[in-house]
């Protein structure tokens, strides 16, 4: 087994009684977001509610690695939480690098280690910091794809009601869409299932086609990414 946290609020559960009573849902999915859970992963009690799954996050680094433009070598995942993204991008294997950004301290610590369980984490570069800001260092590189899984606000997501992204919290589709874009022509946006996608059609482009693609666990839509830039996806090969 791996090591122990040894910092107050960076957590190990591996027995029921201790877990937080209101996390509790998360403890009966926790092989369904990390597979590799019983080996010591480490979380903080806000990343539950926000780390991609696993089969989740593999699926949409395979399509970032089939679709993204060939001379596209680097990877950044500008919200990196406890590493479910930045952890299958790194396995995928695809880039010659991958950085990771995350602005709080303890869940980049969680990252790290998750990442050393499942054997990436030196294939990864960790940065503290405030994503806006980091993003500066790829200024000019035109080799970069950005993946950004933001927090969304909240906890709780209707299934009918539809989420306006003008009014997501603390960073909302404009800022981020502006944000990023301005550092690279590939962006992929991991957004709430129910996101307004008229909202998120203004940003097409004349006369070009903008990915939007679902991604369910357990036969329900957990989120949609949204793929900006030239992704080409190979209709033909896509799953049904
Ligand atoms: C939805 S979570 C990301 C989850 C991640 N994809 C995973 O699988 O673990 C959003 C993360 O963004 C971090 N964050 C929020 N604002 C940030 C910023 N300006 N720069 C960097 N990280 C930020 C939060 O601390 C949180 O860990």
């Amino acid at each position: 087994m791996s090591s122990k946290p040894d910092e107050k609020g960076i957590n190990q559960w591996l027995h029921v009684d201790q877990f937080p009573e209101n996390l509790k849902k998360y403890w009966f999915q926790r092989f369904k977001i990390w597979e590799q859970y019983d080996k010591g992963i480490w979380m903080t009690e806000d990343a539950w509610f926000g780390v991609t799954p696993e089969p989740i996050a593999n699926k949409i680094a395979a399509h970032i690695a089939e679709s993204a433009p060939k001379e596209k070598t680097i990877i950044v995942d500008a919200f990196a939480g406890v590493g479910g993204n930045a952890i299958a991008l790194a396995r995928s294997g695809r880039w010659d690098s991958v950085f990771a950004i995350e602005k709080d301290a303890k869940t980049l610590k969680c990252a790290k280690h998750n990442a050393e369980i499942y054997g990436v984490s030196s294939k990864i570069f960790w940065l503290n910091a405030d994503c806006f800001e980091a993003v500066n260092r790829f200024a000019g590189n035109k080799n970069v794809v950005i993946f950004a899984s933001p927090p969304w606000g909240g906890t709780e997501y209707g299934v009918d009601n539809v989420f306006d992204l003008t009014n997501m919290e603390p960073y909302n589709l404009d800022k981020l869409y502006k944000s990023f874009t301005k550092y690279s022509n590939e962006v992929v946006l991991y957004l709430p299932r129910n996101s307004d996608l008229n909202q998120i059609a203004r940003y097409g482009q004349e006369g070009k086609k903008l990915e939007v693609a679902h991604y369910a666990i357990m036969g329900a839509s957990k989120a949609l990414c949204v793929y900006f830039g030239d992704f080409k996806f190979d209709e033909e090969a896509q799953e049904p």
